[in-house]
Parts: C-alpha cells; sequence; structure tokens
C-alpha cells in the first residue's frame, strides 16, 4: 500500500474495515469476508526501521455480526457492542495507546490513528484485529494483513528480492454447502464458543490451493501462520531440503538447513527455497498430508546463484544471569465447577484480575512457561522481542497434587532455526519453557497470551505492566 502523500515526511495510511465479497477460489461463488481495505489478507504495510507511520483505522463493519458471537466471553457488566474492533500491529514496538489492547475497541462509524515509530531492526510483522472477546471472529472473518519492516543491514545481504521474494499468509477455514465461511459452535446455544477451529480447506494468500509460476532460481518465502489454532509443518514434497534465514523478529545469525519448519498460530519463518535445480518440475509445499500450494517451476537453465550469506546479522545472546526477576507462569486448563464451561488460564486468572506482571522498563527477566496442559500453546508478548532459552520436563501431577515443581530431564535447548528474536513461542505440553526478555520501549500496560485465538478469548490472556526503574 501507497501512502497518502507519498512525499510526507511521515506515512500516512488510511485503511477502512468492511464487509466484502473475496474470490477464494475460481469454481466457488464469491464470499462473504470482512476486510482491511476490500482484501483478505488486507493492503500490506512496507516501511523502513526508524521510519515510523501513521495508520488512520476505519471501522466500517456492518452493525451485526456474521459468524456466532458468544456473549459470554467479556467478563462481567453490561454485554459490549455485537461488533466492534481493535488493531494490533503484532511484533511492533509502540506506545500503549497505538497498540490495540483488547479493550480498546471501538464500533462502526469510529476511527482510530495509531503511531508505528518502527525503531527496531527489519522483520515480518503482521495486524489483525485484537478486540475483547470477539478477535477470532473477526480475524476468521478476514481481518489480518502484513506489515513489513526493511532496513540497510538486510538490504546489504544478497538476497532475492523484488518478484524473487514472496508473502504466504496461510489460514485454514471450514465453508458451508454454499462455500460461505462456517464458523463451529458448541452444542450449547447461549455459549457457542469452541475450543479450537480446524478449518479443512487451506488459503494461501487469501486463495484455495493456489499455484505460482516461478524461475529456477532461489526465491525468498515469506511465511505467517495466520491460523485461528492449525500448526503448520511445511515442508516442500519430495524431500527437497531449504534454508531458513529469519524468524519472528528477524534473521536469524545464519542460515540454518532444514527439510521442515513448525509455525505455530502468529510465529513467521523466513525461508530461502532453491528451484534451480526443479526447471519444469511442480514442487507442492505441504503440511504433513495436507498440500498447501504448487510453484511451477519454468523451463531453462538453472541460474546458478551465489551462495547464500554464511552470516546474516548477529544476535547477542542475553546473559540469564541479567534477569533480576524470574517468574513461573503456568498455563492451566480450568473446568468451572458451577457452569462446567471449560477454559484457559494464564497463572490461574483471567484478564480482569489485578496486573500480577510488573517488570521495569529495561530490565531482563526470565519467564518459565510451565504447561500442565495437554496441548502446546503458542505464547505471545506484545511490546518486547525475547529469546528462547530451553525447554525441560517436570511431574505435572505433583504440580496439580501439590504446587511443587519437580524438573526432570535434560534442559533443551532451542533448535538453530529458533534460535532467534521471537516474539510467539511454543509452550509444549509437560514442559517448562524458559524464555529471556528485556523489556525496552515504553512504560504502561501491554497484554501477553495464547495465540491460539480460541484459547486467548477464553481466558488465555493477561495484561502486564512495564513501569519506571525503582532504583
Ligand atoms: Cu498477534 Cu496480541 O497478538
Ligand atoms: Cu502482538
Ligand atoms: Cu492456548
Amino acid at each position: 500500500m501507497d501512502p497518502e502523500d507519498p512525499r510526507a515526511r511521515v506515512a500516512y495510511h488510511r485503511i477502512v474495515m468492511r464487509e466484502t465479497e473475496v474470490c477464494v477460489h475460481r469454481d466457488l461463488p464469491p464470499v462473504r469476508m470482512w476486510s482491511y481495505g476490500g482484501s483478505v489478507p488486507g493492503p500490506t504495510l512496507e516501511t523502513r526501521s526508524g521510519r515510523g507511520l501513521l495508520v488512520e483505522w476505519v471501522n466500517e463493519l456492518p452493525a451485526r455480526h456474521f459468524l456466532p458471537i458468544d456473549p459470554g466471553l467479556c467478563g462481567k457488566g453490561p454485554p459490549p457492542p455485537e461488533v466492534r474492533a481493535a488493531v494490533h500491529v503484532h511484533g511492533a514496538r509502540v506506545r500503549p495507546e497505538s497498540d490495540g489492547n483488547p479493550d480498546d475497541w471501538f464500533v462502526p462509524g469510529n476511527a482510530r490513528i495509531s503511531h508505528y515509530p518502527n525503531r527496531q531492526d527489519a522483520a515480518l510483522l503482521w495486524y489483525h484485529d485484537h478486540a475483547m472477546g470477539i478477535s477470532r471472529l473477526n480475524q476468521y472473518a478476514g481481518l489480518f494483513g502484513l506489515f513489513v519492516i526493511r532496513d540497510d543491514e538486510e538490504d546489504a545481504l544478497d538476497l532475492p528480492r523484488g518478484p524473487h521474494e514472496v508473502p504466504l499468509v496461510i489460514c485454514d477455514r471450514l465453508f458451508t454447502a454454499e462455500g460461505q465461511l462456517r464458523y463451529p459452535v458448541s452444542s450449547m446455544p447461549d455459549a457457542p464458543w469452541v475450543p479450537e477451529v480446524y478449518g479443512d480447506a487451506l488459503l494461501v494468500n487469501g486463495t484455495l490451493y493456489p499455484y505460482l509460476d516461478v524461475e529456477p532460481r532461489r526465491y525468498r518465502l515469506r511465511v505467517l501462520n495466520a491460523s485461528n489454532a492449525r500448526f503448520y509443518y511445511l515442508s516442500l514434497a519430495g524431500g527437497r531440503r531449504f534454508h531458513q534465514i529469519g524468524t519472528d523478529q528477524g534473521l536469524l545469525p545464519a542460515p540454518v538447513e532444514v527439510d521442515s519448519v513448525t509455525l505455530a498460530p502468529a510465529e513467521r519463518a523466513d525461508l530461502i527455497v532453491d528451484f534451480s535445480a526443479a526447471a519444469g518440475q511442480r514442487v507442492v509445499l505441504k503440511s504433513q498430508a495436507l498440500e498447501l500450494m504448487e510453484f511451477r517451476v519454468g523451463p531453462g537453465r538453472g541460474v546458478g546463484a551465489a551462495p547464500l550469506p554464511a552470516r546474516l546479522r548477529p544476535i547477542a545472546a542475553i546473559p540469564p544471569a541479567a534477569a533480576v526477576k524470574t517468574r513461573r507462569l503456568t498455563l492451566n486448563q480450568y473446568q468451572d465447577p458451577k457452569t462446567h464451561m471449560m477454559l484457559m488460564l494464564l497463572n490461574g486468572t483471567r484478564w480482569r484480575d489485578p496486573v500480577t506482571e510488573t517488570p521495569e522498563l529495561d530490565s531482563v527477566e526470565i519467564w518459565e512457561l510451565v504447561n500442565v496442559t495437554e496441548d502446546t500453546h503458542p505464547i505471545h508478548l506484545h511490546l518486547v522481542r525475547f529469546q528462547v532459552l530451553d525447554r525441560q520436563g517436570f511431574d505435572v501431577d505433583e504440580l496439580l497434587a501439590s504446587g511443587t515443581l519437580s524438573l526432570h530431564g535434560q534442559r533443551v535447548p532451542p533448535s538453530p532455526a529458533e534460535a532467534g528474536w521471537k516474539d510467539t513461542v511454543r509452550a509444549d505440553a509437560g514442559l517448562v519453557t524458559r524464555i529471556v526478555i528485556r523489556f525496552e520501549g515504553y512504560l504502561g500496560r501491554y497484554a501477553w497470551h495464547c495465540h491460539v485465538l480460541e484459547h486467548e478469548a477464553n481466558e488465555m490472556m493477561r495484561p502486564f505492566q512495564v513501569v519506571a526503574a525503582r532504583g
């Protein structure tokens, strides 16, 4: 998307949320969706590190939702209006007023201006709806898009660019027999929330099973998992290997050769795929047995590329000893004894409970994510980037019975492909996942949560408050 006035010192964009009809496949009728700017995904915003930009987010959505809202998900008090929106740029370091806090929603007929300073490294960020109790439906309806930050350091590397750099936004959906979006419901009419949604139709950049004509050469694929709950285990058919060069928050120290990449909801991977030995062939991108898309490699002799740069960007490890605080935070599942409703919690607390995580600005903390559930939860913190230290087993039954945490087994460091700057980390079942975070940026209230959107809605989301240093 081009700014409104290309000569302005601070780029200004106006993006209108509205209902639209999207062609997801030539054999299907148009699909009713909600969009940023008329397309799904929304327009890609592109900027440079240190170059601020303003976005006016305008809510022109209809007054009624077309997906099954659950009025019980917003805590006590009068029910909020049915249609509401908050826009968050995932991975952006911004002031709290511009962060799209779940409680900062606004209704149709209103707009918000957010300022993104972009004082951060080149990375693939994305924007999406974040309105309390409803963002899983708003995102499912189509409210997401890409936000790319570039910088000189990345430009200096000889990476594929222009038509050879391709963003791939992956999501899954369910469709009705009429070819319209379907979001499943529980068996309880006044509590339609379901714990996870998995679609059997996979879309890449808003299209069902697309193909892309490519040249027999190297490509840079920038992949985002924009699904509500589905994890992807990306590989190329035929066991073809490729390289991962970046994670959520930018480039890795060096390329890592891989044959598959795991992406939980909201995670990103920056990949280099070399089609030069595949002239005239079709290469399928899959997730386990599911096919996502096809690359149709053109004829001709492969363009022999220079080797990939051996070094991409140095990443200074945050020493665990620099941490002034270690927080032990459980991920639990909980059944309400009265209603028998299942819900998921962070540290046994809910979104509206008082803030308990109050890191000091610029301080370093270790967060130990103790997962007592049977699922992996992708945990995301707003504002910050962090590093994964390790994962280790513990005795779940003992913790549940007595509250004692007995660790066992090895501390497993992250794989080289996960050893970059992250903003979302997979906290696996039955493990303690340790991350180290420097709380750089701004004072104020932010959110951290599970990025399985159904979990986030029911109540796997908590505030944290960055406070001034007391020392
Ligand atoms: Cu992707 Cu709280 O966000
Ligand atoms: Cu975020
Ligand atoms: Cu979760």
